[in-house]
């Protein structure tokens, strides 16, 4: 079953085809993989579209080249995910002056000069957090956070929204916040030493892969029972959050979805001529023991029909 569109505002290249350019900040950690493939998977339901993937590999100015490339190959649309929030403001305004429309996901620039954004609240799963600690607390709690080390939104509103809750709680008893970027063996795992026989309670991590990299560094000071983690993403697969929970390294994880497939949707829909909010949220919420093997099933589903559209396609 391939929908076939009546694309009103695209100038439609040499091919036929509608040209979706999506920079990519970089693919080099599974959630960001994800991202990709559920984009590419949802191109594919459409056969007059072509996605291409620029992957800046962590370099905003790769980013910056990547977006004037597109811009140059005159591309109906361009997706982008953020390396930087300020650096790449010039050259979105750059797309959107010459009649490209550019849709932000996953992560916000300084600026609003962009047609939408796609994404989840990463206030929301940070206060989300918060309160999952909060509400656990029979005593007070010491707790740590490890926050992402950019200037990314995630980074600082996934720890603002976190702090909204836990800041002046009388439950908890945060005993330190750190920089979770670079090698956590250089950070985390001094941290722990400092902290001698200090009671842990919860540590509170940027993402699952960075809890992951915690808890190995716990495991090996034999602390990873005394500690209970919380990461963000909750990827369904073998390396993911979910399987995370279920086999006990992370006591939670907040979804955060990659928005791969609906922010495809979402180009169409601005190249069809539609009107389209500026604001596109993703909704994200808590997995922990109680919920995901439900999660888990639902997600295998999708992934199902996922495969069962690609194999249609080819
Ligand atoms: O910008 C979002 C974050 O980027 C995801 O949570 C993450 O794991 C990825 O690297």
């Amino acid at each position: 079953f391939v929908m076939l569109f009546v694309f009103s505002s695209c100038k439609n290249d040499q091919s036929g085809k509608i040209q979706i350019g999506f920079s990519q900040c970089t693919s080099n950690s599974h959630w960001r993989k994800n991202m990709n493939y559920s984009m590419q998977v949802q191109a594919s339901v459409f056969s007059n579209v072509e996605l291409s993937i620029y992957d800046s590999q962590n370099s905003p100015q790769n980013q910056i080249k990547d977006i004037k490339s597109m811009i140059r190959n005159e591309v109906d649309i361009i997706i982008v995910s953020p390396l930087e929030p300020h650096l790449i403001v010039d050259v979105v305004k750059e797309a959107e002056n010459r009649g490209i429309p550019v849709i932000l996901l996953d992560r916000k620039i300084n600026s609003n000069a962009y047609t939408a954004f796609l994404g989840a609240d990463n206030l929301e799963v940070g206060r989300k957090a918060g309160d999952y600690i909060v509400s656990s607390a029979k005593e007070k709690l010491n707790i740590i956070e490890v926050k992402g080390g950019d200037k990314s939104t995630p980074a600082v509103e996934r720890s603002l929204g976190f702090h909204q809750v836990i800041d002046n709680n009388s439950k908890i008893n945060l005993l330190r916040s750190i920089d979770g970027s670079g090698d956590l063996a250089e950070s985390f795992g001094p941290l722990l030493d400092s902290l001698g026989n200090q009671a842990i309670d919860f540590a509170y991590f940027f993402n699952d892969e960075m809890a992951m990299e915690g808890w190995k560094i716990a495991k090996a000071k034999g602390l990873e029972n005394n500690i209970k983690f919380i990461g963000v993403d909750g990827l369904n697969g073998p390396d993911g959050g979910i399987q995370m929970v279920q086999d006990g390294v992370l006591e939670a994880s907040l979804l955060y979805p990659t928005g791969g497939a609906e922010v495809v949707k979402l180009a169409l829909k601005v190249l069809n001529g539609e009107e389209v909010a500026k604001n596109n949220l993703l909704s994200t919420t808590i997995i922990d023991q109680f919920n995901a093997s439900i999660l888990k099933d639902q997600l295998n589903r999708i992934h199902q029909q996922q495969i069962e559209i690609e194999d249609q396609v080819e």
